[in-house]
């Protein structure tokens, strides 16, 4: 089985007696409240999902994955992964409680750092781009200016409602490709209902891999992304009837979004490979928002990389669309459509404003039964 990114799969979940000491610990603690961006990454980081990270980053580390997309040891990170202040008072050794909204303690921070970082450098690092305008530079200029660094434990996994069976640490998704005896495995990022465009490339994956992860993003996404309870019926519903039972697992991916195009694509990447995944799909402007980022730029930074220093494999595919000559998904690549007038692309947009009014997009965008749970889904919306 694939190795975890950086060796070793980390598990910062505490259990037994380490539990009970960290909890009366945490019971002398400052508490400090986490937002759900930072519930997730405690989560993740717990977990081992964003192995080989052991807890939210100190400033070196920081100053060299915004700078060079790699931690301060040189293994390649492209993401920030901190936790903000607000308004506790620690020293560096004592132990901070994590909190979520409702005051219920999730875990503990060794502070090992506290500090702060140039938000403008740490956006155009990770982000590409310091416009207020963008997702993920709103939400930086959002936090506090002090940052955390430390160790994290993981005392109480945080209270999931939504896909409750399909929470799977990497741990369980390991032994689950074992048992389905799946040597290469390969995962599908999305944080979309499944259309006809993203069927295609997870089943041209699936012709040259054991087995296929569909593991949607649930963490915090932007208000007019489609909800993750929506998606998962989508999901559930699109599995049931059009692809094989036995190739397939449908399992949840609990980190927030942050809309970084090409950085996050390699996030999104070697944190399926601690998942135990062997390759992963990146299409069109994966993890883009607006038109901060090229087309292919999400596939091209790869190429940036050494060969040894990420272990998974993407599987690049261009932009799909409905070959009306050939009666089928296609590409660039494989259409036997030249003519622009015979390719069907849909944009988002236009879906939407054909979902709203309760009209079915066409079948060579979305299959019908997905079509049908988007449509309730807004009429729903639309009646509160
Ligand atoms: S993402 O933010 O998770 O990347 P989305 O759910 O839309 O957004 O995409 C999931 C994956 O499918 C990404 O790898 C994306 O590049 C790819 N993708 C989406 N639509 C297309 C398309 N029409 N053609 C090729 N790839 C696509």
């Amino acid at each position: 089985m694939i190795a975890a990114h950086g060796g070793r799969l980390v598990n910062r979940i505490a259990e037994g007696a380490l539990r009970d000491d960290l909890l009366a610990r945490a019971k002398k603690a400052p508490r400090l409240t986490l937002n759900a961006r930072e519930v997730s990454d405690l989560e993740m980081i717990g977990i081992g999902a964003m192995s080989p990270l052991e807890g939210f980053m100190g400033s070196y580390d920081l100053g060299s994955v915004v700078n060079n997309c790699r931690l301060a040891n040189g293994t390649v990170w492209p993401m920030a992964v901190t936790l903000s202040n607000k308004g506790v008072d620690a020293k560096i050794g004592e132990d901070i409680a994590l909190v979520d909204e409702n005051d219920e303690l999730l875990g503990l921070l060794e502070l090992s750092e506290r500090y702060s970082f140039d938000k403008s450098e740490e956006a155009r690092g990770c982000l590409g781009t310091d416009d207020d305008a963008h997702p993920g530079v709103k939400y930086l200029k959002s936090i506090g200016d002090e940052y955390l660094a430390g160790t994290t434990w993981v005392l109480n996994m945080p209270k999931h409602t939504l896909a409750t069976n399909y929470r799977l640490t990497p741990r369980e998704t390991r032994v689950l490709f074992k048992a389905k005896g799946w040597d290469t495995i390969v995962a599908f990022q999305t944080r979309n209902p499944i259309h006809r465009a993203h069927e295609y490339l997870t089943k041209c994956a699936l012709e040259i891999v054991d087995g296929l992860m569909i593991h949607p993003l649930v963490g915090e996404t932007k208000s007019d992304d489609i909800s993750a309870e929506v998606r998962m019926k989508c999901y559930e519903t699109l599995l049931d009837k059009y692809y094989p039972d036995d190739r397939v697992v449908l399992a949840v991916y609990p980190q927030a979004m942050r809309y970084a195009g090409p950085r996050e694509a390699v996030f999104h990447a070697i944190l399926r490979q601690n998942y135990g995944c062997t390759h992963f799909i990146v299409g069109r402007d994966h993890a883009g928002v607006g038109d901060y980022y090229g087309t292919y730029d999400a596939q091209a930074i790869f190429d940036t990389f050494g060969p040894d220093e990420i272990a998974i494999k993407t599987l690049n595919f261009e932009h799909a669309f409905w070959d009306k000559i050939a009666g089928a998904m296609a590409s660039n690549k494989t259409a036997a459509a030249t003519d622009p007038s015979d390719k069907v692309f849909l944009s988002g947009t236009k879906v939407r404003e054909m979902l709203v009014k309760g009209e079915r997009p066409p079948i060579e965008f979305t299959r019908p039964e997905v079509a049908d749970i988007l449509i309730d889904s807004m009429a729903s919306k639309a009646s509160v």
